[in-house]
């Protein structure tokens, strides 16, 4: 079972992560625009990702007994026009998305609900994974500069990433 209020707030969670689904794959076009073939290919996988994390809301709420409401979201703004800049304005997105999952966590912690709490651990876990993987992009891409090799070397490594980074979806 969960409360009324943490049923709306998950509902809540589920309109950011597609809302995160959406900027990923607008940055994903744009880097694509730029000609960074590799990294909207990463980008695009991303997008992948945050729909299954949605997913993974809804069927938790209908798990316990909840009512799912699929809201909309505003356009996603894309402010860079560069790889880096655009890699910035991710990580920014997912600290924010953190501070949601924090948010949840603690609302979950209050009513004592311990399995809510379980299953938002592994949004914490999936958020420092997050974090950390888009500043290990930018501090590689920060150290490349202009340099036109290395960029061609990041673009590429960004374009193995074929697997949403999901191991379970129980
Ligand atoms: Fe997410
Ligand atoms: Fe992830």
């Amino acid at each position: 079972m969960i409360s009324k209020h943490l049923n709306e707030e998950l509902n809540q969670q589920i309109t950011y992560e597609f809302y995160s689904s959406h900027l990923y794959l607008a940055m994903s076009a744009k880097l694509a625009s730029i000609d960074f073939i590799g990294a909207a290919t990463w980008m695009r996988t991303q997008a992948e990702e945050e729909r299954v994390h949605a997913l993974k809301i809804v069927d938790y709420i209908l798990e316990t007994g909840g009512e799912v409401n699929i809201t909309g979201f505003e356009d996603p703004d894309i402010k860079a026009d560069n790889i880096l800049g655009i890699f910035e304005q991710g990580l920014e997105h997912e600290k924010f998305v953190t501070d949601r999952i924090n948010f949840l966590m603690g609302l979950a912690t209050e009513e004592k609900n311990y399995a809510a709490i379980n299953f938002l651990n592994w949004f914490v876990n999936e958020q420092v994974e997050e974090e950390s993987n888009a500043e290990t992009i930018i501090r590689s891409l920060k150290l490349i500069g202009n340099d036109g090799n290395g960029l061609y070397q990041i673009d590429k490594e960004l374009g193995a990433r074929t697997t949403v980074g999901i191991t379970s979806q129980t």
